[in-house]
């Protein structure tokens, strides 16, 4: 298979904050947010592997900043790296200032999605080929995330987790 582009893969969701989907403090719910991003990751693991995808697991949400009623939000989704049949997405929440246009990065999480077929089993994706210092980096780093996403799951016993284990030795 071909490889492809982050790059071919990113998915931008611009929306308000709308009344209905705050907390009572009148900043946008978190389980909204988490929804938005699952469907900007989701646009990116497609565009990625052309197939059907599901949400494998949710490995790292940062709320850092709570964004206001009535905020324009920005949420950016690229494949980080692809590996056998799953896919890592990253994904950047900005807001707008509504008078300078400035965006600032309110959050930021990490999806893993599976390519599947029509009966629901895993197929493999193409590889991806990172191009900016900043795909390259989270390229690399993405192997100990899955890693530690499985062992955390129960799916790999810490032993094999090889580089997972060479950061702490
Ligand atoms: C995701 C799903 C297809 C994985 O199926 P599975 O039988 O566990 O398949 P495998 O064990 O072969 O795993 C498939 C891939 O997912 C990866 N994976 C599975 N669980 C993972 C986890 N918790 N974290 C990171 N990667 C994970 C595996 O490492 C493997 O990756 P690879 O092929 O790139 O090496 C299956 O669990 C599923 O359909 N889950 C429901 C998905 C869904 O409905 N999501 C919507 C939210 S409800």
């Amino acid at each position: 298979m071909k490889a492809r582009h982050p790059s071919e893969s990113l998915a931008i969701l611009t929306d308000f904050v709308l009344t209905g989907e705050t907390n009572s403090l009148n900043n946008l719910f978190g389980g909204e947010l988490l929804a938005r991003m699952d469907r900007a990751a989701g646009i990116a693991a497609g565009r990625h592997s052309r197939r059907v995808v599901v949400t494998a697991s949710v490995n790292h949400v940062a709320f850092n900043k709570a964004i206001p009623l009535g905020s324009v939000v920005t949420v950016e989704a690229k494949v980080s790296r692809a590996f056998t049949s799953s896919m890592e997405v990253y994904i950047d929440v900005w807001v707008e200032d509504r008078q300078s246009g400035d965006k600032t990065k309110a959050n930021e999480a990490i999806y893993t999605f599976v390519a599947v077929n029509e009966s629901g089993n895993p197929v493999e994706v193409p590889p991806i080929e990172p191009q900016t210092d900043l795909e390259k980096e989270r390229y690399d780093a993405a192997l100990r995330r899955k890693q530690l996403s499985l062992v955390l799951a129960g799916k790999m016993k810490p032993n094999d987790a090889t580089e997972l284990k060479a950061l702490f030795i």
